[in-house]
């Protein structure tokens, strides 16, 4: 096995050490490639650069594996629960039955926000888009809670955590809640993490709310699913913006910013709207016909990863979450469910998808179910941050605790003009 790699430049030759992992391929470590040959690397959307070192979340996208401190995600989701994924993501161990209950009680202890953020909430118009809420309120918090945004101190450091796991929920339910001018409803904490959810998004003050448990089993599934994705698009601005030494509520703020965009989280609300667009299976070849057109911008949406070049292994699990909600609900020859299944299998059959490696994504599926949960579509990525809080968080705390850490200052390949001397505009021809 070989530890380092030769580049040639005319007579010169740099040796560069070879870094491996537990698993997945080696990397090349070019930190002293500037210094030792006055050489950049160009990389752009970061296809073959690791920007860090991490022990979270590792992704094998040619075989569709995707392990969380090692465990794999179906056995995650099938036989574990969100807050237990949340621990071990924050900790790197499942925890005993006495550290689960412990942080339980942690985590439901901070659901509840500053009541001045109700006031907070007043100030958006009430037909804001729901991302456009969260990313205020999430930055709010930096500004409510003084006592956790000392970066350099371990302790405010878990209780920024766990009150972002905790209050990200209630955030989110409350935009809900503005957004379709209901009162806010407080968390309970007698419920689990996704039944209180689900209690905060629909319940009402003038009736009892029944919690389905085959819902509330459905909500969580989608949470873990949704809980960490190693480096992804918001996860890298998460650190990026916190390597500068931001609190970790203004980071979060930034990666709820860079999720909502429809390339990353804002897949699940685009891919339903495309459903409701095709509207029926005689229309699907037309749109088909446009997602290969290279003269066409559309795109199947919820089709395709960066990473995965095979079956998304969170939208195996998303889709029969997604039968057993519309099986609970009763809901049979939904038009949109019907197109879904058409298109994927005319798109996993397809030659133009299959060279490709066009495979569905979770995001397929998850807007499809969470529909039929009763969320309307502007919500879905709102849900998607609310699961990822916690992946950005560990991700964050797993970037301050690392000794080596510095700011993050990428270098560019400049093609704009060279130096040049300023005219008067009298002058400028
Ligand atoms: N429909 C049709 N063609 C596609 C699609 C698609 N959904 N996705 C990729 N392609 C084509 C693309 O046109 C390109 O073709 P060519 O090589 O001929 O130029 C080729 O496949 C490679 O695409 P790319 O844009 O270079 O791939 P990427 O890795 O930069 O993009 C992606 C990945 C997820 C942004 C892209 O597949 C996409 O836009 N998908 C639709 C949006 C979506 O579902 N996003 C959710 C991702 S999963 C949730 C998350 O992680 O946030």
């Amino acid at each position: 096995m070989t530890d380092s790699a030769k580049l040639s430049l005319g007579a010169k030759e740099t040796e560069l050490k070879l870094r491996q992992g537990t698993i997945g391929p080696d990397v090349v470590d070019i930190a002293a490639l500037y210094k030792d040959t006055g050489l950049f690397t160009y990389d752009p959307g970061f296809t073959s650069t690791a920007s860090c070192e991490s022990k979270i979340t590792f992704i094998d996208g040619d075989e569709g594996v995707l392990l969380h401190r090692g465990y794999p995600i179906d056995q995650l989701a099938e036989k574990g629960n969100f807050l237990e994924t949340c621990y071990l993501l924050l900790y790197g161990e499942l925890p005993t039955a006495n550290e689960m209950s412990d942080f339980s009680y942690r985590v439901t202890r901070h659901t509840m926000v500053h009541e001045q953020m109700s006031r907070f909430y007043t100030g958006f118009r009430r037909d804001a888009h729901p991302m456009a809420v969260m990313v205020g309120s999430v930055g709010a918090l930096s500004a409510f809670y003084h006592d956790s945004t000392d970066i350099a101190d371990p302790h405010q450091r878990m209780v920024a955590s766990i009150r972002m796991i905790a209050k990200t929920p209630t955030l989110a339910a409350m935009a809900y809640k503005y957004h379709i001018g209901q009162p806010f409803v407080y968390p309970r904490n007698d419920l689990s993490y996704a039944e209180n959810f689900l209690h905060m998004c629909f319940a009402v003050p003038c009736e009892p709310y029944q919690i389905n448990p085959v819902l509330a089993r459905a909500m969580d599934r989608i949470f873990t699913l949704h809980a960490d994705h190693e480096q992804n698009a918001s996860t890298s601005t998460v650190r990026l913006a916190g390597s500068s030494g931001a609190n970790p509520f203004a980071c979060i703020a930034a990666g709820i910013a860079c999720l909502w965009g429809p390339a990353h989280g804002g897949a699940n609300e685009a891919a339903l709207n495309m459903l409701a667009e095709i509207g029926s299976k005689e229309r699907i070849p037309e749109f088909i016909a446009r997602a290969k057109d290279k003269n066409d911008p559309f795109r199947l949406m919820g089709f395709g990863h960066r990473v995965y070049k095979n079956y998304d292994p969170r939208a195996k699990i998303m889709q029969q979450t997604c039968h057993e909600v519309l099986n609970e609900l009763g809901i049979k020859d939904d038009p949109l469910l019907e197109v879904a299944m058409e298109l994927e299998q005319i798109a996993l059959h397809d030659p133009y998808f299959i060279e490709k490696k066009l495979y569905p994504n979770v995001d397929f599926y998850s807007g499809i179910t969470l529909k039929a949960l009763g969320f309307p579509t502007e919500m879905f990525t709102v849900l998607f941050a609310v699961a990822r809080t916690v992946g950005w968080i560990a991700q964050w705390k797993e970037m301050i605790e690392d000794p080596h850490q510095r700011i993050g200052r990428p270098r560019q390949l400049y093609t704009g003009a060279a130096q040049r001397d300023y005219a008067p505009v009298e002058a400028r021809g």
